[in-house]
């Protein structure tokens, strides 16, 4: 069976619709065989993150060296900012045989799953880019969070909800510590096919823009509120310092955005998030995730975001595990000492 990764092509969408323009086939080794001693562990269950987070991630970390030439070039430039888009999208990975159903709200973690494929393959890749980690806030810090339907959300802009477009944003925008790389692996895809993950990257917008509306952004004339799954239901919790949009450099911007929670606090830079918002959409890409897909996204070069969608609430809905990746060096030093998960209230 082959792998096969898409960067930067697909184009643009118009609600619903992918592009035609988007496969670049990078790579045709046979990733399942260089693999397969971890992927069959992790198929018995006999290396289990929910037993030994530590020991699981040890064991993804030493399967790297297995890793075919052309996905080291490919998460290479990705990690230099190469190319137009900040996002890899890896199809056809290996999958959990035999999945059990889709967690129910009250059941996610651990979820219900005697093999650990999925948690496997989302952990080759986000050792390779850095430190997995979890917010106390999001399944009480699991790694390796299930982002399924869930009635009680249905309406939030939260990754649990359906009923509504997620609007487009930063992850964790108003957190101090956000993640640098965020891994989206689709277990089950929305048999409706309706559910499709909205990215936008950053070099893309900034060509939609104007240089007095890019300088604007730049400002720290910014509040963003406290996301709705950090306990901010009202959304009236604003987190008090002021933000810029943009940072970076001109060759290598990077954006903290939320379309939902951040407001400009004058006219002025009220103005210039409005024009962002257009930007934002003009240039959006939509990918619908099928199992065996993983997609990365980097936090700093690219927001997303999720059209509607219609679960039907058997067991068979669409299921995603998301894990945020930080590649602060400093993080990576004290994780033996404070674990893996932020426990920042808000
Ligand atoms: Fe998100």
């Amino acid at each position: 069976m082959r792998w096969w990764l898409f960067y930067g092509a697909l184009s643009l969408v118009q609600a619903g619709v992918l592009g035609a323009n988007e496969v670049l086939l990078h790579a045709e080794e046979d990733f399942h065989s260089n693999l397969h001693r971890y992927i069959d562990a992790a198929q018995q269950g006999e290396i289990n993150p929910y037993a030994d987070l530590e020991g699981f991630l040890e064991k993804a970390k030493e399967a790297q060296h297995l890793f075919p030439v052309s996905a080291l070039h490919a998460l290479n430039d990705f990690k230099l900012h190469k190319g137009e888009d900040s996002y890899l999208l890896w199809r056809n990975l290996p999958i959990d045989v035999d999945l059990s159903i889709t967690p129910g709200e009250e059941s996610a973690f651990p979820p219900p799953k005697g093999s650990f494929v999925s948690e496997f393959c989302l952990s080759l890749f986000a050792t390779a880019l850095g430190e997995p980690f979890n917010y106390i806030q999001e399944e009480g810090g699991n790694v390796f969070r299930n982002v399924r339907p869930a009635k009680k959300n249905a309406e939030e802009q939260t990754s649990d909800g359906f009923k509504v477009n997620l609007e487009l944003h930063t992850e964790t925008a108003f957190h101090s510590f956000r993640p640098d790389y965020l891994l989206l692996y689709c277990l089950r895809g929305d048999r409706g096919k309706k559910a499709f993950t909205l990215v936008s990257s950053i070099k893309r917008i900034v060509q939609e823009l104007d240089s007095d509306t890019i300088a604007e952004l730049r400002r720290h004339h910014y509040q963003t509120a406290v996301d709705v799954s950090f306990g901010n239901k009202d959304k009236t919790k604003y987190v008090p310092e002021l933000l810029a949009v943009f940072g970076g450099s001109d060759s290598d911007p990077i954006i903290i955005y939320d379309l939902d929670l951040m407001r400009g606090v004058t006219v002025e830079a009220q103005c210039a998030l409005n024009r962002l918002k257009e930007a934002i959409l003009a240039v959006q890409e939509a990918l619908l995730l099928e199992p065996g897909d993983l997609l990365i996204l980097d936090n700093r070069r690219t927001v997303h975001g999720r059209t509607a969608y219609e679960p039907a609430f058997d067991g068979y809905d669409r299921w995603l595990q998301r894990v945020y990746v930080s590649d602060n060096d400093d993080f990576a030093r004290n994780i033996s000492l404070t674990g893996r998960v932020i426990r920042q209230e808000f």
